[in-house]
């Protein structure tokens, strides 16, 4: 027996040698290997030896097997090499052709914009954090001084959560703007605070060229001790000059949100104009980029920070909005349509 396996090897490999084609190597394999091949035959009869010649030619059949599925394994690398080879010369496989450019993602303008953003008061040394889109009604409004039927909630439409307690009021919301993390994060430390906050708002819209319901808003705020109207000023209206230019002005002017006092709405010269009137800025030379204000004593009580000891300031601008004034876009829905043609121009 051992000798006719030894006799099976020498006829294979010989044979082997001298095929180059895929198809002469699947015959070779079907002859040697496959179903009704000797070497198959052989193993398939082990069955029927004694135990002593099961063993011997049990384990020699089987390396001769493994040896002959190695060979053919070696030998298909080697043929699909050189059928490559021969499809260059025959000149149907030109490896001179130019690849297929892969198409590279880029990053959504709000992303860019955000970026942007947070890199100015990064440098300014605020910190960053995010707070979730589903919110409390304690967070959202309560505790920024608008409690229930104050007609301060009129000023945001608002996305309610079906969950209700007992008593029928529906505690949580999307929230309509990024200023409950002003609690949250007071809860949670002790002045000096410095921090600001990107993420997604929502409001109960009918959606035009101005109003989405989902929209990017970034907070800010600063609390410790002997902070000042003149520190808001300054912070914003730096952040008004690197991200608009370095000629911009800005104006303050009295506006009312509950949880500040004094409130103020910031407006940079138009940029288009200088100042002089055009579309843009609807003829007035200004273009009103944010709300901002003095944290609310109120508010800083209900965090348990001493409003006689600590004074802060707070921001809240809306992301979209700067890059529609950048890039002069005209209709907020473009942003979240997902038409490539309008975000490959970013
Ligand atoms: N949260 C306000 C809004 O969404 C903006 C704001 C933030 C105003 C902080 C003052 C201070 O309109």
């Amino acid at each position: 027996m051992k000798a006719k396996l030894e006799e099976l090897r020498a006829k294979a490999i010989n044979e082997l040698d001298s095929i180059d084609s895929p198809s002469d190597l699947e015959a070779w394999r079907i002859r040697y290997l496959g179903r009704k091949s000797a070497l198959t035959e052989i193993l398939r009869r082990l069955a029927n030896l004694s135990l002593e010649e099961k063993r011997a030619t049990g384990a020699a059949a089987n390396e001769l097997r493994a040896f002959l599925e190695k060979a053919l394994a070696l030998k298909k690398e080697a043929v699909s090499e050189s059928e490559i080879a021969r499809s260059i010369e025959r000149g149907r496989l030109d490896v001179t052709l130019p690849g297929y450019p892969p198409t590279l993602g880029r990053l959504h303008p709000t992303t860019q914009m955000l970026r942007q953003i947070c890199d100015i008061f990064t440098t300014m040394g605020f910190g960053v954090v995010e707070g979730p889109d589903v919110e409390w009604d304690y967070y959202n409004f309560e505790a920024l001084n608008i409690p229930q039927d104050h007609p301060a909630r009129d000023m945001w439409d608002t996305l309610w959560m079906d969950s209700e307690t007992a008593d029928g009021q529906r505690p949580m919301l999307l929230r309509t703007h990024t200023s409950p993390m002003q609690i949250r994060v007071m809860e949670s430390r002790r002045p000096p605070v410095r921090v600001i906050v990107p993420g997604k708002v929502y409001r109960y819209e009918a959606t035009d060229a101005t109003h989405e319901s989902m929209f990017y808003q970034i907070e800010g705020f600063a609390v410790d001790r002997n902070i000042t109207l003149a520190d808001l000023k300054g912070t914003l209206f730096e952040f008004a000059k690197r991200l608009f230019g370095e000629e911009r002005t800005v104006r303050f002017r009295c506006d009312y949100f509950p949880f500040v006092e004094p409130g103020v709405e910031m407006a940079i010269d138009c940029f288009l104009c200088n100042g002089g009137g055009c579309q843009l800025c609807s003829g007035s030379g200004w273009i009103e980029i944010l709300g901002a204000g003095m944290v609310h004593p109120e508010v800083l009580r209900r965090v348990n920070y001493d409003p006689e000891v600590y004074t802060g300031f707070a921001f809240g601008l809306g992301v979209e909005r700067m890059l529609m004034l950048k890039h002069g876009i005209d209709d907020i829905r473009l942003f979240y349509s997902n038409d490539l043609r309008f975000l490959r121009q970013f």
